[in-house]
């Protein structure tokens, strides 16, 4: 198959700790690609990417550039800096309206509050199929152009059987990455009855829709569901086969992280109110703490404490969480601005988190780092290295991007 040397690249960000320090930096570094016809069929990541295309670019060579090998074509990186695609973890895409009255109440005082969803929920029930696809397809283009390669999407504004379902097949046409957000807010039809509700999930919902995505998602939350009914709907989503991920401690001290933590939770998302107990918690397990300070900046919220919990030895991710409500951005450069400037993350720290932090909570560990076998996707900035992410916030400092092995 055709191979493709990279060279001329001024700072290359491996995330393989065989190049040392957290991410494998290598000066003028070459890399080269290699195309791969895929099989098709089944659930593994590298063949459930052949959905989406038949051939997939490969790492076949990572290294210093005098040492490159022949390939049968070059691109020459002028210098700049490259990375690994970011891996977003936590999107909600499938929605339709926006809610910009509701941001601009927001910043003139009011607060955030779970029950906003409604509106965005009526709006997605009211658009067809086809006007939900067009608009995850515009949100995953301006991903992408930001650095963004791959992208995890979860249903949550239907919050029927038909409506969730076909959220998730609108989002399993656009990524493999797929989520059922069941219990996001209580529906209307079941106002004052979240129970009622809760057991139509584990009933009738669940086994529908489970056939449909990789991971079960709750919104615990005041507001939302509280620890019984979440444990009921994730337990139910094992059941079902579904991995678990939780929205946790995002406006309010409470159960969610220490409920991700005794699931086994792939991640618990938000994590803005921390005590000893849920750090030390999430120290001691496999869960990823997923952070997302563009959602804290947009809800005037508490930003997590990321200092700690790095420190403390948990795992961070970092999202955007794109969603009309609470995060209408796609920026993961914004993201790790935020990350380094508010939360306290390195530069390092937060590329890591943006990229292999990333790969981690979807489970993955052929995406979010470039060495040999993994996926061809690479970031190529107009910079000299990443620290100039968050150094020159704001800037559209991404030059190019290469998904799986392609430019675009
Ligand atoms: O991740 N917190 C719950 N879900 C979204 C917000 C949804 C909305 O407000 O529409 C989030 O912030
Ligand atoms: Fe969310």
């Amino acid at each position: 198959m055709a191979t493709t040397l990279v060279d001329n690249i001024g700072s290359l960000v491996t995330n393989d700790p065989a190049w040392g320090g957290l991410l494998g930096l290598i000066p003028d570094a070459a890399i080269v690609v290699e195309e791969e016809r895929t099989g098709s069929g089944t659930a593994d990541g590298a063949q459930s990417r052949s959905q989406f295309q038949e051939v997939v670019g490969r790492v076949a060579w990572v290294g210093a550039a005098t040492d490159a090998p022949p390939a049968d074509r070059r691109i020459d990186a002028g210098g700049r800096a490259v990375l690994p695609g970011f891996v977003e973890s936590h999107s909600h895409l499938v929605f339709a309206g926006d809610r910009a009255e509701e941001f601009a109440a927001r910043m003139a005082g009011e607060r955030y509050a779970a029950g906003g969803i409604r509106s965005t929920l009526a709006a997605t029930r009211a658009a067809s199929d086809a006007e939900l696809s067009a608009n995850v397809s515009r949100l995953l283009d301006e991903y992408a152009r930001q650095g963004t390669t791959t992208v995890e999407i979860k249903s949550g504004y239907g919050q029927s059987v038909a409506d969730e379902r076909r959220s998730l097949e609108v989002a399993a046409g656009h990524t493999p990455f797929t989520t059922l957000l069941a219990a996001h807010v209580v529906p209307p039809e079941y106002a004052g009855r979240a129970d009622d509700y809760v057991a139509m999930v584990i009933d009738e919902m669940i086994p529908i829709c489970a056939p449909l995505a990789s991971w079960i998602d709750v919104f615990c939350e005041q507001g939302a569901f509280d620890a019984d009914q979440s444990r009921a709907v994730l337990t139910a989503g094992q059941r079902a086969g579904l991995g678990v991920r939780v929205h946790g401690n995002q406006l309010h001290p409470g159960p969610g992280i220490q409920l991700a933590v005794e699931l086994g939770a792939a991640s618990v998302d938000h994590v803005c109110h921390t005590d000893d107990a849920d750090i030390a918690a999430l120290a001691a397990s496999d869960t990823v703490a997923t952070l997302l300070p563009a959602a804290d900046f947009s809800t005037r919220n508490r930003y997590p404490d990321a200092r700690r919990l790095w420190d403390a030895g948990v795992t961070i991710a970092l999202g955007a969480d794109c969603n009309p409500g609470t995060s209408y951005t796609t920026s993961m450069p914004f993201v790790i601005a935020l990350a380094v400037r508010e939360l306290r993350l390195t530069p390092d720290e937060a590329v890591w988190a943006a990229t292999a932090g990333g790969a981690r909570a979807l489970g993955r560990d052929e995406i979010g780092v470039l060495r040999v076998g993994a996926s061809a996707d690479l970031v190529f900035l107009d910079a000299p290295s990443h620290l100039h992410l968050a150094y020159r916030p704001g800037v559209p400092l991404v030059h190019t991007v290469m998904q799986a092995g392609v430019l675009r």
